[in-house]
């Protein structure tokens, strides 16, 4: 049912109801409606414009209205707007119109609604708190679970040094810790207390903002009340964490689809996190993978499609910011959706160690380790630079004939020393760069 009507002559056309209704989605937000009418409540009753027995009948009936809501007894109909007018249109069914129609005193949907939606971004954002904590904890626990394995690490996709695969799993642990940290932060400011701002001038009754806050379990209620109305940069806010936990899977998504092609052959996925083809029976697809790249699309549509819906708004409450729920909702429920699943996807992953390691240098990979064991003998970097490059290059003339020792200018250009290419130092000297380093000192002692 509407909450206006007074001032018009017939209610409003079918086409403007159907455009207008916002019940096919913020519903959602019904247990929110009735805390807040609940403190609503206490703040008349402080005001001195409902007596105690009032409020208690107010109370009980608002309990019913949500039980009724819990049960799915109650629901919208083609009547209501919103959820806000529905849930006193019910309230009055409850305790009658002479108390029913005393709650909303002081208070609009612009102040309501505005506080709704931050307590339930901060329940929502909660609870992806605890399932990105759960993520990182699978990530923690592969990269315990291979402490000295290798691989090889890449920079514009090329052969770069070969790295801990330990290392590189907690490089995408990092960006999850720092959203963890980015929704902390927010929370701060989503905490502020838009209730008792009224439509956009607070009340004049009386009533004390600070009671509905602390009833609501907010912070301070907001110092302006146009701004409290009329701002939505903290759902904005939620909108870029979630799309950047977006890009974050995405890009940890990205090596997994890579790791796990035939080509590269690093990681096997478990059965129960991939997915077949209706055609082709040795399929076994990393599904999770490519959904989480796919949705990071729609996590970043969601950010954006508000972003343009709060440009360019005058002060103070415009209907155009009803269009500022479905992208959260959307984002919650895509993050809420994903988390679980590619946390499962990363905790069974099997990686294949050895060929990790065979490959890690491959590629020349440890050029960079003979320029700087050049260095430890007093070659200036630059020339040491020029030296590995050279021995690449020789290598790459000399194709499998690379385990020839350097031409006489090359010896004679790094001082007596020995030069072996990259690729062709023994294997056992092939390690990660904690141990790299040493590696061609080894080789040289040999050699010498
Ligand atoms: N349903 C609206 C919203 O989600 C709140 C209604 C405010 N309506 C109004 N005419 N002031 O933003």
């Amino acid at each position: 049912m509407a909450l206006w009507g007074g001032r018009f002559a017939g209610g409003p056309s079918p086409e403007l109801a159907a455009l207008s209704r916002s019940t096919g989605f913020d519903w959602e937000l019904w247990p929110y409606d009735i805390a807040g009418s609940h403190a609503h409540a206490r703040a008349l009753t402080a005001a001195g414009l409902l007596s105690p027995d009032d409020e208690a009948a107010m109370h009980a009936g608002l309990d019913a209205v949500a039980a009724r809501l819990a049960s799915g007894e109650l629901v919208a109909t083609d009547a209501d707007e919103d959820v806000h007018g529905a849930l006193e249109a019910a309230l009055v069914v409850e305790v009658g119109p002479e108390l029913g129609g005393r709650l909303r005193a002081g208070r609009s949907r612009n102040d309501q609604i505005a506080t709704l939606i931050r307590l339930y971004l901060l329940d929502h954002a909660e609870a992806i708190r605890h399932q990105l904590v759960q993520l990182i904890d699978a990530i923690a626990g592969q990269a315990e679970a291979h402490p000295g394995a290798a691989m090889p690490g890449r920079t514009h996709l090329q052969s770069a040094q070969p790295v801990l695969l330990a290392h590189h799993l907690l490089a995408h642990a990092w960006p999850l810790v720092r959203d963890l940290e980015r929704l902390r932060d927010w929370r701060a400011r989503a905490v502020g207390s838009p209730y008792g701002a009224g439509a956009l001038a607070g009340n004049a009754l009386g009533i004390d903002p600070a009671i509905v806050a602390r009833e609501l379990g907010l912070g301070e209620p907001l110092p302006n009340s146009i701004d409290a109305t009329a701002a939505r940069d903290v759902v904005a806010e939620f909108a870029y964490i979630a799309a950047q936990i977006g890009i974050d899977l995405s890009r940890f998504a990205e090596d997994i689809i890579v790791w796990n092609t035939r080509e590269f052959g690093f990681v096997r996925l478990d059965d129960g996190y991939s997915t077949g083809s209706s055609i082709m029976p040795q399929k076994k697809n990393p599904d999770i993978a490519e959904l989480a790249r796919g949705k990071a699309g729609r996590l970043i549509g969601d950010l954006t499609g508000l972003l343009a819906t709060l440009k360019g708004l005058p002060l103070a409450y415009n209907r155009d910011l009803q269009e500022d729920k479905e992208p959260v909702f959307d984002a919650v429920r895509t993050l809420e959706t994903l988390l679980p699943a590619f946390a499962g996807m990363v905790a069974t992953l099997v990686f294949d160690e050895e060929r990790m390691a065979a490959l890690a240098p491959e590629g020349f990979s440890l050029a960079t380790d003979v320029a700087d064991w050049l260095v430890r003998r007093g070659v200036p970097f630059r020339e040491a630079h020029e030296i590995s490059g050279a021995l690449v290059r020789l290598c790459e003339e000399r194709g499998s004939g690379c385990t020839r020792r350097a031409t006489p200018t090359m010896r004679e250009s790094i001082r007596g020393s020995p030069a072996r290419c990259a690729r062709c130092s023994p294997s056992r000297d092939r390690s990660p760069p904690a141990t790299s380093a040493a590696a061609p000192r080894r080789s040289a002692s040999r050699s010498s």
